[in-house]
């Protein structure tokens, strides 16, 4: 394989295991939208202000955009190299009996990602740091507000499950894929690490999925 695109695998698979990284953070401080009454509109509203204003936090923050431009452009040369070097797009093997689904279709499956990461950033990043919302009773601003407001439409509810459906199958390729294109390869490793790739893509999206299911049904 040219060094070029050694290169580009290498960056991919760095930015895309720190992205997992990021994932577990978000959803772990997405979860205090399960915390009911004013009690819970008022600690995830703290949070986003922490999120928003700790210099550590905003490092991190510039981290994951810079690995999410860097992850795009790399899976995207990455695809269209693999288009121009199989152009018959195997007329004579037949691809599902030798690759997985997901793997075939990383590609699509990044760019519904992508899609959904814009349309996310829109509605709620967008928000807390430029939109006209209003404050709690702590003088906060209110993004709680905004959220329960989003995720009490069902289009948008439906939205945000058939993306998680796709992250997960983006997962269950790409976090195993990840570990070999960065070389670690091993006998007794890596079946473990294919297995906890699996259970984190089905786990994560299911548990993202949860919170605007949860809050359609209950606020
Ligand atoms: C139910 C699921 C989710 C909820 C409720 C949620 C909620 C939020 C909220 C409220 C913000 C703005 C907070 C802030 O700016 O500090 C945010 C930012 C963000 N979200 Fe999500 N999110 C969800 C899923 C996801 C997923 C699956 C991804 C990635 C694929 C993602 C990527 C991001 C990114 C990159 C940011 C900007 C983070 C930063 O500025 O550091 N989110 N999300």
């Amino acid at each position: 394989m040219a060094i070029a695109s050694l290169t580009r695998k290498y960056i991919m698979a760095a930015a895309g295991l720190f992205l997992c990284i990021f994932l577990i953070g978000h959803l772990v401080g997405n979860l205090q939208l399960f915390i009911p009454g004013e009690a819970g509109q008022l600690q995830f509203n703290e949070y986003a202000k922490f999120m928003t204003t700790n210099p550590a936090v905003k490092v991190l923050s510039y981290l994951t955009y810079f690995s999410i431009l860097l992850h795009t452009f790399a899976g995207l040369a990455l695809t269209i190299q693999n288009n121009k070097a199989r152009p018959q797009k195997y007329a004579y093997n037949k691809p599902s009996a030798n690759t997985i689904w997901s793997a075939r279709n990383m590609g699509i499956l990044g760019t519904i990602i992508l899609i959904f990461i814009v349309i996310h950033l829109k509605g709620f990043w967008y928000e807390m740091h430029w939109g006209e919302i209003g404050v709690d009773a702590n003088g906060n601003r209110d993004l709680h507000t905004v959220v329960i407001t989003a995720f009490n439409q069902l289009w948008y509810v439906a939205l945000y499950v058939v993306c998680m459906i796709a992250i997960g199958f983006h997962l269950y390729h790409g976090f195993q894929s990840g570990f070999q294109s960065l070389g670690l390869n091993h006998s007794k490793y890596t079946p473990i690490i294919k297995l906890k790739g699996k259970a984190f893509a089905i786990l994560i999206p299911l548990a993202f999925a949860s919170i605007p299911v949860y809050i359609y049904l209950t606020f």
